[in-house]
C-alpha cells in the first residue's frame, strides 16, 4: 500500500517519532501535522485535547492516509480510545516507557518527566500501575519544556536551568532511569546528559513505536513494498524555521497550512 503514514504531534517534538519511522520504514511516504499554533497541548483541558486530535486526524484522513500515529503523549493518553473508536483506520499512540524503565532499575526508583495532561491521565495511571509493581516512579511536570523546545532553545541556558530545577528533587530520590514521557523532550538529550550522572538511562519511546508501526503495518498487509516516489511532507500552521531545521533530508517538503 503506497498510501503515505499520517503522524501529528502539538508542534515540532513528534519529529522524533517521525526519524525513528523513517529509519526503520525507508520505503514508506508520510504526512507530518505540526501543531504549533495550538502547543502546548499539556496544559489543556481533555475535551480540548480530543477537539485537537479529532480536527488533526481528520486532516490526515483528507490526505489519504493508511495509518495514523498520534506522535504526543498528551494527545495518546487522552484522545486514543475515543479516536480508535469512530475512525477505521489503525492508529498507533506514544505511551511513557514506564515497562522498561521497571525491567531496568535497580535503585527500584524512576523518574517520569511529563505534561500535565499526560501524568493526570487514566490511560497513564492505570499503565504505571500495572508496570510499576514494586519500583517508585517519581513524576514531575516539564511546565515550560515545549515552550522553549518550540522556539528552538535547545541549548540555552534557561533550559538547563529549567531541567535542573525538575531533575534535582528526583536525583535526590536515587532514580536511575528517567523516562522522557513527552515527543519533544528526546531533543534535549544533549543537555540531560550534561545534567545527569552517566550512570542514568534516558529511555524516550520511539523506537519502540517505529517497530509497533512496522507491526501493525505488516499484519494489516498495509505496509509499502518499494520506494521510488516516496514522500514526507511536513505542514505547520505557524513559524517553518525550526521545524525546517529538526527534519532535513532527501524528500522532505516542509509548507505552512492554516489548520
Ligand atoms: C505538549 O504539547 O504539551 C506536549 C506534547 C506531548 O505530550 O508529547
Amino acid at each position: 500500500m503506497q498510501q503515505p503514514i499520517g503522524i501529528f504531534d502539538s508542534g515540532v517534538g513528534g519529529t522524533s517519532i517521525w526519524r525513528e519511522i523513517q529509519n526503520l520504514l525507508p520505503n514508506e511516504s508520510t504526512i507530518y501535522l505540526a501543531d504549533s499554533k495550538n502547543a502546548p497541548y499539556g496544559a489543556k483541558s481533555e475535551e480540548e485535547i480530543l477537539r485537537l486530535s479529532i480536527k488533526n486526524t481528520e486532516l490526515l484522513l483528507q490526505k489519504e492516509c493508511k495509518l495514523i500515529v498520534v506522535a504526543c503523549n498528551t494527545a495518546t493518553t487522552n484522545a486514543i480510545d475515543h479516536l480508535r473508536a469512530h475512525y477505521k483506520v489503525p492508529f498507533i499512540g506514544i505511551e511513557p516507557a514506564i515497562k522498561p524503565a521497571a525491567l531496568q532499575t535497580k535503585t527500584k526508583n524512576v523518574g517520569i518527566l511529563a505534561t500535565k495532561g499526560t501524568l493526570s491521565s487514566s490511560l497513564f495511571n492505570s499503565t504505571s500501575k500495572m508496570f510499576a509493581e514494586g519500583i517508585t516512579v517519581h513524576e514531575q511536570e516539564g511546565t515550560g519544556l515545549v515552550e522553549l523546545i518550540e522556539a528552538g532553545k535547545l541549548n540555552s541556558s534557561i533550559t538547563k536551568d529549567l531541567l535542573k530545577k525538575y531533575l534535582d528533587p528526583m536525583l535526590e530520590r536515587d532514580i536511575d532511569c528517567l523516562v522522557l514521557g513527552c515527543t519533544h523532550y528526546p531533543y534535549l538529550i544533549p543537555l540531560l546528559r550534561e545534567i545527569l550522572p552517566t550512570q542514568i538511562n534516558i529511555i524516550d519511546s520511539g523506537a519502540a513505536v517505529a517497530r509497533q508501526t512496522k507491526t501493525i503495518l505488516e499484519r494489516n498487509h498495509m505496509d509499502a513494498q518499494t520506494s521510488p516516489t516516496n514522500f514526507h511532507k511536513f505542514y505547520s500552521n505557524l513559524n517553518l524555521d525550526i521545524l525546517s531545521s529538526m527534519v532535513e533530508g532527501p524528500a522532505v517538503q516542509v509548507e505552512f497550512l492554516d489548520f
